[in-house]
């Protein structure tokens, strides 16, 4: 698989502020891979977006240290508009993001802008809105969709210029469960169809089962950069205090610390759900499980 992002070495401090936000940070990304990021806030996770984006040092100044080329190209060599063309971001407020009163209008605000052919755009609308649940939605006002219709939107709208590559920045913290939950089925959609993603998200529950690798920072660098499966896999007493575990590693590790996993448990679901299977069809298992949990 070709590289769609490479960071080498990326240090960034604003202008304002002396303080380093991203610290010596490298990493490269595959095309068609989901990545996602995690950290405490203010870790510098939408700095990282915004570097990734070309906004710094285009748009935002500071001291950039490093190199960070997407699709092959050093974002320092071209303007945050040119690379615009490469990559596409979503916001975590569904308010601020659309500017068209359709749905329609929305989505052809960003092609209609950059003077593409109208056939073309009007071509691209219902293959993008069935990608991201709407295509029912085609001429609604934008004012009355929901707020997880509105970020699935934005997602429509950011692929609408044709990036290979999407960052999806907290695009569920706004959201309910439900918005959270077709948000998420949007993007396993557009993992199906090859685009490469970077997630940044705290519902790591719900990231688990789509991201291929997780990026862990904490105080400005990059920590790990592991499988979920290896990430949760293993002993983290004391460690990562910040991020919530998902219910099925709590279970788990529960199980384990009680003796009646052996190792740690498969921290995806259905794969947990599996392995909880296997530990009961075995009989070892004490009777309180065998029968649900004690009351
Ligand atoms: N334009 C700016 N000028 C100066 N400092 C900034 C600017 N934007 C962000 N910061 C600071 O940089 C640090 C990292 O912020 P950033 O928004 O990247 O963190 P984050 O990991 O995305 O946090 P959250 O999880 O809350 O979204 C914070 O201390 C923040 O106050
Ligand atoms: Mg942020």
């Amino acid at each position: 698989m070709s590289q769609s992002v490479r960071v080498e070495k990326l240090s960034f401090h604003y202008n304002n502020d002396t303080r380093w936000i991203l610290k010596n940070v490298s990493f490269e990304i595959c095309e068609g891979d989901v990545v996602g990021i995690v950290g405490p806030s203010g870790v510098g996770k939408s700095t990282l977006c915004y570097c990734l984006k070309g906004i710094i040092p285009d748009v935002i100044p500071g001291n950039l240290v490093g190199n960070v080329w997407i699709d092959n190209i050093n974002t320092r060599q071209v303007s945050a508009g040119k690379i615009a063309e490469h990559i596409g971001i979503v916001f975590q407020d569904p308010e601020s993001q659309i500017v068209g009163l359709t749905v329609e209008e929305e989505l052809a605000f960003g092609p209609e802008n950059m003077e593409e052919d109208p056939a073309e755009i009007l071509s691209r609308m219902p293959v993008l809105l069935d990608l991201v649940g709407l295509g029912t939605f085609r001429r609604q006002e934008t004012y009355k969709l929901s707020g997880g219709q509105k970020q699935r939107l934005a997602i429509a709208s950011a692929l609408m210029m044709h990036p290979k590559i999407l960052i999806l920045d907290e695009p569920t913290s706004e959201l309910d469960p439900v918005g959270r939950e077709e948000v998420y089925q949007a993007v396993r959609n557009l993992k199906e169809k090859g685009v490469t993603i970077i997630l940044v998200d705290h519902h790591i529950e719900e990231m688990l089962d789509v991201v291929d690798r997780l990026l862990v920072f904490e105080d400005g660098m990059l920590v790990e950069d592991s499988k979920p499966r290896d990430f949760f896999q293993r002993d983290l007493t004391g460690k990562y205090t910040w991020l919530r575990r998902p219910q099925v590693v709590q279970v788990g590790s529960m199980l384990h610390s009680a003796g009646v996993a052996k190792g740690f448990m498969n921290p995806l679901e259905e794969e947990f759900i599996e392995e909880l299977r296997e530990i009961l069809a075995s009989g070892n298992a004490p009777d309180s499980v065998a029968a649900g949990g004690e009351r």
